[in-house]
């Protein structure tokens, strides 16, 4: 499905009924990356997943690409779906928005399920590091992304076992636009700090973080679910940092659990 929001054509997928639960994913993917969760969860409740701007099959500007416009895009295709509120799951970069939507919208949230992402602000060397990748993917494309990310995106163990899922998340990358890998990398590059944000989060929250992941380590999740009022913390054993890609039915079972504790 396509909806028109802010100027521009977004791609979503809205499927089954019950409480809203919208999916966030990360950079660089699609919303096909929650295909587990939404097969799974869309037998108890409306799932919605949506393509960022830049990614899937969304329109690609060459620009406005920040996390505040991410999540009024969010925002906006929630607007156009009617729900007043619903539960958020954001990884990585979708967690990333969850926390921009949450200065902007707190009302609109019912809960929050944050995975494999961070709180903190990149360093000078991860900023450097965006702007080093955005040039890499206009001089050799969205391949030599798909080469840097995999590594990251992906456990050891995946990588070697699970070709599959290694063809998957390349084709995703591959797929990409030039304007979205570059838009998203600035994004995420002049995103603030989150963490202030963290003790004034007063919704249900759940953070997820794969035993493996490099980029967001489980020390990541745990000041999250250290600092959030009565989040709950889930390490998922065996799972790199698309945890939930790596292990669905260990990622299924602790989202499940948490949306029986929301009304
Ligand atoms: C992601 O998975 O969204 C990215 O690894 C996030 C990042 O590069 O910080």
């Amino acid at each position: 499905m396509i909806a028109r929001i802010n100027g521009l054509n977004l791609a979503y997928t809205d499927q089954g009924q019950g409480q809203p639960v919208v999916f966030l994913h990360a950079f660089p993917q699609s919303r096909a990356m929650w295909a587990p969760q939404a097969e799974a969860l869309s037998k108890t409740h409306r799932v919605v997943t949506l393509d960022f701007r830049g990614f899937g099959e969304s329109d690609a500007p060459l620009w406005h690409y920040t996390l505040e416009q991410f999540a009024d895009d969010v925002k906006g295709l929630l607007d156009h779906l009617s729900i007043q509120q619903a539960v958020l799951v954001g990884l990585s970069m979708g967690g990333y928005t969850l926390f921009a939507f949450y200065r902007k919208y707190a009302d609109r949230v019912k809960g929050l399920v944050l995975a494999d992402t961070r709180a903190q602000p990149d360093t000078e060397e991860g900023r450097a590091g965006r702007f080093t990748m955005a040039q890499t993917a206009y001089a050799k494309g969205a391949s030599a992304i798909a080469d840097i990310m995999l590594p990251k995106l992906l456990s050891p163990v995946a990588l070697q076992t699970k070709p599959d899922l290694v063809g998957q998340v390349r084709e995703a990358i591959e797929q990409t636009q030039i304007s979205g890998i570059a838009g998203a990398l600035m994004a995420m590059a002049e995103r603030p700090d989150s963490v202030p944000l963290l003790t004034q989060i007063a919704c249900p929250t759940l953070v997820i973080t794969g035993e493996l992941d490099g980029p967001t380590p489980p020390a990541d999740g745990k000041l999250m679910a250290e600092r959030i009022p009565g989040a709950r913390l889930e390490i998922i054993p065996q799972a790199g940092h698309l945890s939930n890609l790596e292990q669905p039915e260990a990622f299924n079972g602790a989202l499940q659990s948490f949306l029986k504790t929301i009304q």
